[in-house]
């Protein structure tokens, strides 16, 4: 009966939960966004990887550093950072964050089942979500648990449970690297209240949209590549029907 309430107000919580996504650039679109009004930016930028595809271009160290500048702007005191990254773009973040007096908590490595092909270079099988805070006051939920390490024997395991699949988007191109829905969804767990303000600069198939979906938080993402913005959009369409929060896209 208990286990039946809980889960009336936990669909409730949900119920109000507001998710916004814009096609277009986060260069300009984040500066839309209220000075100290996130909880939590959970964010996965293009990276430093030479591609073709213009729309997968690196970013420069000059936007790098636009992009925490800003964070820094509309965190709130108590809130999170994570940033994917890897190798190559990994110190330069670290650098800019530094630079910006956040302060790195942790370092979550992601396994994953399929390296890039690159020649003269180790295949990377690894990437790294870092997790910075402005304050010792940060929100973190020790209530949930998020064990350290999945499947410690076969590593490739974590990618398994946590979903970490490129067959996410079947459709899409390569450079896209869709994020385990699992991993982000205990992230947003963690580090941000039930309806707090949790943003992405970069949401590509929308993973921590639908996490924010799932878990009744609310989301503000920015994409700038239709073909990925319109998946994101039905991505958020089929968990909302499934989860009955309000939705708004512009
Ligand atoms: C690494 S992918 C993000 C993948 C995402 N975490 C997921 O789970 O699907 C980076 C995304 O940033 C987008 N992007 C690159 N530059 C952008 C910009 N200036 N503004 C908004 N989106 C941008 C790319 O189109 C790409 O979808």
């Amino acid at each position: 009966m208990r286990a039946r309430v809980r889960a009336r107000a936990r669909e409730r919580e949900r119920e109000m939960s507001e998710v916004r996504l814009y096609r277009g650039d986060a260069r300009i679109l984040l500066k839309t966004i209220k000075d100290k009004s996130q909880d939590l930016i959970l964010t996965d930028p293009p990276y430093d990887v030479t591609t073709k595809d213009l729309r997968f271009k690196p970013l420069t160290n000059a936007t790098k550093e636009m992009f925490v500048r800003n964070f820094k702007r509309v965190l709130k005191p108590s809130g999170n950072v994570v940033i994917f990254c890897g190798l190559r773009d990994k110190f330069t973040w670290h650098n800019l964050f530094k630079k910006y007096r956040f302060t790195l908590i942790s370092e979550i490595i992601v396994v994953y089942p399929a390296g890039l092909k690159i020649k003269k270079r180790f295949l990377p099988a690894h990437e790294s979500a870092l997790h910075y805070v402005l304050s010792e006051d940060y929100y973190f939920n020790d209530e949930i648990m998020m064990p350290d390490v999945y499947n410690t024997k076969r590593p490739r395991g974590i990618c398994r449970n946590y979903g970490y699949d490129y067959r996410t988007a079947p459709s899409l191109k390569m450079g896209v690297t869709p994020k385990p829905l699992g991993l982000v969804q205990k992230l947003v767990e963690v580090l941000s209240p039930v309806h707090g303000e949790v943003l992405d600069c970069f949401m590509g198939t929308g993973t921590t949209a639908e996490a924010c979906v799932l878990t009744g938080r609310n989301f503000t993402g920015f994409e700038i590549d239709t073909e990925l913005y319109k998946f994101a959009v039905e991505r958020v369409k089929k968990a909302k029907n499934r989860m009955e929060s309000g939705f708004s896209f512009g």
